[in-house]
């Protein structure tokens, strides 16, 4: 027997009027990846063909999905005239006859790999139309699954066109649909807009399907995995329930993290063995967090990459680029921009470090700040292996500190220092004996202080 061919057509064209907000809807994020980006990652593990259908003028869509799965071919749907319309924006794709055909909406971000593949066994035995169904606490919105007493599947109803005793009905559409290639075109050509909305609605393929007398069938899965966003509301729902789902993969690989309710994290975060994430810690895109590692409360990370034994926090802010090799403290109110801090190399409180390079075991001090941005561009500061900024320099880049070299508190320092070298760029300390003695001889005398 040959393998089942597949071709997965992700809906995205809708306009997402619900979210009253002008970037598309698709394109929200929860964990820092877009609804549409994470449909892609779960399409893009069970292989195939990919096929995404947007709107009209949607470039920014079709960019999203073109870095989230390279090889998908895009359709446009030119008028949003429903789900099943939206399927067949995609027909050249669906007349090439794969085996298999999954229906998954952009707005459904939380689905798993694992279930797709359940819809396509459920094809393999025999079905020719699978869908998803779930029990939702609130079922409004929804359309709703008509089982019939023998247990078949016979039609979905759109909440708009169903009857208070269909609305009671608790077995919801969480909107994905598996076809049988063979079936798939012959069942979609007959769905017409005769209903509410005056849409063509993919969810008519059960009863045209049931009226050919083709297999229906329904899987079940949790709320969860399939809670649509349509609505600002459901978004942070589904953030929820993916930072929980985030949560309890990090606690399965060791994290010690004993408030997790507090740490927001990304789809993307990495973590090594043994590491610690205190109370109130948000990750951003791109983080990874090596062996050992200790993130402190308060800290916020995003495009960073700490390394093992590191510390990090209370209250630090890694920005993008921030690069900590082994045993690196970062301490309160430091913010790291574009650096990299070699082995040991601490910055313990208060400072700005960007576009810089850190030696290792260096010491900065208290209140140092790079000076990276005239106004117009970008510069280094290099900072030599056990070199010691004193506490309050602004380091003017570009600029080099050589090795072991010493900054003097308060400094500005604008040219380069060499290795040993000790630097002070600050006004001498001038003292006038006895000043302040005089001053409160001559205070209520109208005389003028010295
Ligand atoms: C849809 C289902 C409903 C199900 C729910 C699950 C239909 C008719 N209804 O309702 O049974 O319970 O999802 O979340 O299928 N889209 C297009 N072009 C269009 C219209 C929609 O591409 O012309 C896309 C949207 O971008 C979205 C998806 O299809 O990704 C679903 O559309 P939406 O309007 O959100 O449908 P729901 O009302 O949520
Ligand atoms: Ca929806």
């Amino acid at each position: 027997m040959t393998a089942r061919t597949c071709l997965t057509i992700v809906l995205a064209a809708g306009e997402g009027t619900r979210m009253r907000a002008s970037r598309p809807k698709v394109l929200h994020t929860i964990a820092g990846k877009s609804l549409i980006g994470h449909v892609l990652a779960a399409v893009g593990e069970i292989g195939g063909a990919v096929a995404v259908v947007v709107g009209p003028a949607q470039g920014v869509v079709v960019r999203a999905a073109d870095i989230a799965l390279p090889a998908v071919e895009i359709f446009v749907q030119e008028e949003r005239r429903g789900t099943a319309h939206a399927v067949l924006a995609a027909r050249p794709a669906l007349a090439r006859g794969p085996s298999d055909v999954l229906v998954v909406f952009a707005d459904t971000p939380l689905i798993t790999a694992r279930t797709l593949a359940r819809l396509r066994e459920t094809l393999a035995s025999g079905a020719d139309i699978a869908v998803l169904g779930f029990r939702p606490a609130d079922a409004s919105g929804y359309g709703r699954l008509i089982v019939d007493p023998t247990g078949a599947l016979v039609a979905i109803r759109e909440e708009k066109d169903a009857s208070p005793d269909e609305r009671r009905i608790a077995l919801c559409n969480a909107g994905l649909m598996a076809l049988s290639g063979r079936t798939a075109l012959a069942i979609l050509d007959r769905i017409g807009d005769d209903n509410a909305k005056r849409e063509f609605y993919l969810t008519d393929a059960v009863a045209i399907a049931a009226g050919m007398g083709l297999a229906t069938r329904a899987l079940e899965t949790e709320e969860d995995e399939v809670r649509g966003v349509n609505t600002q509301a459901q978004l942070a729902e589904a953030e929820a329930a993916l930072q929980r789902r985030l949560r309890a993969a990090a606690h399965e690989a060791g994290v010690v993290m004993v408030a997790p309710d507090t740490v927001h994290l990304c789809a993307d975060t990495k973590f090594g063995r043994d590491v610690t994430v205190e109370p109130y810690v948000v990750f951003g895109p791109g983080v990874t967090i090596e062996d050992g590692a200790v993130i402190r409360s308060f800290s916020h990370l995003e495009g960073a990459r700490v390394g093992p034994g590191a510390r990090v926090g209370p209250f630090a802010r890694l920005r993008p680029g921030a690069r900590l090799d082994a045993d690196v403290h970062i301490g309160n109110f430091v913010e790291i921009k574009e650096a990299r801090f070699a082995a040991g190399a601490k910055a313990n409180h208060l400072a700005y470090i960007g576009d810089a390079s850190v030696g290792a075991a260096a010491n900065i001090g208290a209140g140092t700040i790079t000076c990276n941005y005239d106004g117009h561009d970008k510069h280094r500061t290099e900072i030599g292996d056990g070199a010691f900024i004193g506490s309050n320099s602004a380091l003017v880049a570009p600029v080099k500190i050589g090795e072991r070299a010493y900054i003097g508190s308060g400094s500005v320092i604008t040219r380069d220092v060499p290795a040993d070298a000790l630097a002070l760029g600050r006004a001498r300390q001038s003292v006038k004996e006895g000043w302040a003695a005089r001053l409160r001889a001559l205070l209520g005398t109208g005389r003028k202080p010295p």
